[in-house]
């Protein structure tokens, strides 16, 4: 147990670590999905406003790709494809 909670102080010191190293390198994402977004998608979609299709739609796109687009499912946890989706709808 007490393994448990130190590999779990210890992942979230990183993540407090990571969040600070991005920050200093200059980004500034208001959210997670934003960042998904700029490094996974914005190279071939640019603004995430230009998508317009229905959440479920979103999702499958993600996942399976499509004939030009690549599949997300192997690069991205279920996590990602929903904060990715959750940042395009907002941007509507
Ligand atoms: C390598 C370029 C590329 C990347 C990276 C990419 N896409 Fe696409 N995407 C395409 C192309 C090309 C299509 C057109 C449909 C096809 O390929 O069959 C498309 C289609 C779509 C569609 C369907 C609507 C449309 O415009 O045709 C959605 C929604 C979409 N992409 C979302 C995303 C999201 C979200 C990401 C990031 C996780 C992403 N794409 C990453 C190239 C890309």
């Amino acid at each position: 147990m007490k393994t448990l909670i130190s590999t779990a102080a210890a992942s979230l010191c990183c993540a407090a670590l990571y969040s600070c190293a991005s920050i200093d390198s200059g980004e500034h994402y208001t959210s997670t999905g934003e960042k998904l977004y700029a490094d996974n998608c914005y190279g071939c979609h640019r603004e995430a406003s230009s998508l317009h299709e229905p959440k479920s739609f979103l999702y499958e796109t993600i996942h399976d790709g499509g004939k030009n687009m690549p599949s997300f499912e192997e690069s991205l946890s279920e996590a990602e494809h929903q904060q990715i989706i959750d940042y395009v709808l907002k941007q509507r």
